[in-house]
């Protein structure tokens, strides 16, 4: 069985006392609503250990998670957070190699395999960002780009707690979305390079109220990771709340 999870990533986006007025806001919204998929929302580390507390009496299926980890339990990397201090705080997800940590932090598919690995080694879910720019897709090389970053991302990884998210990296923070049937398409050929066919796989990319039901009905996407619609509670709540029409 395939399972949903709805992500919330907001980036380096809201204070603790922001971020608690959000959840003041959200956590009505969808307390009633959620029982069947995973809700998540991925926050700036600043704020994690106050959201794990402050949502401790929230459904067990909402998660708080955080947006990167080191590939080291520990050691001199100044800047870094490791997996023993994630699960130090009770998180069980993490994205990793989100498309601006490749663009604007020079992570590889090398090095984003090993932090991967290291979130697995944890017992924390990764969600594995895979995506092609738009040079690569007026190219013709979407295909060739996935492959090519699930085969390194993926080497030695445990399909059982994994998390993929397809983001073409041209409908980041655009308002361009991929059209669903392509979204759908792409996912379908990540899912056949897997083992595991159970690996939830998210769509990424201008996600927003006005969308998310034609995606959630597409049949190979399980779910989305919302950057910009994730920072306001109604319009999270509303993709949270996403009625699929199959
Ligand atoms: P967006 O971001 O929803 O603002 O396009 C998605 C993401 O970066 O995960």
């Amino acid at each position: 069985m395939r399972k949903i999870a709805i992500a919330g990533n907001w980036k380096m986006y809201k204070t603790q006392k922001e971020a608690k007025e959000f959840f003041i806001d959200f956590l009505p919204l969808v307390e009633n609503t959620i029982q069947d998929i995973q809700v998540l929302i991925c926050a700036p580390f600043t704020n994690l250990p106050f959201l794990v507390s402050f949502t401790a009496n929230a459904p067990t299926n909402l998660a708080i998670g955080a947006q990167n980890l080191h590939w080291a339990d520990s050691g001199a990397f100044t800047g870094e957070i490791s997996a023993p201090m994630l699960v130090e705080l009770g998180l069980k997800f993490v994205i990793v190699g989100h498309s601006e940590r490749r663009q604007y932090f020079g992570e590889t598919d090398a090095t984003v395999n090993q932090r991967v690995k290291a979130a697995q080694k944890y017992g924390i879910t990764p969600i594995l960002c895979v995506g092609e720019t738009k040079q690569q897709r007026d190219q013709n090389e979407t295909e060739a780009c996935i492959y090519s970053q699930l085969k390194l991302g993926l080497e030695g990884i445990d399909q059982e707690n994994l998390i993929i998210a397809y983001e073409p990296i041209w409908a980041i923070g655009t308002g361009d979305t991929c059209a669903t049937t392509e979204a759908n398409r792409v996912i379908g050929l990540i899912r056949n390079q897997l083992q595991n066919q159970n690996v939830t796989i998210q769509y990424g990319g201008s996600v927003k109220p006005e969308n998310v039901d034609e995606i959630m009905a597409q049949s190979e996407i399980d779910g989305v990771l919302v950057g910009g619609a994730s920072l306001e509670p109604a319009i999270f709540a509303r993709i949270v709340n996403y009625r699929a029409t199959n």
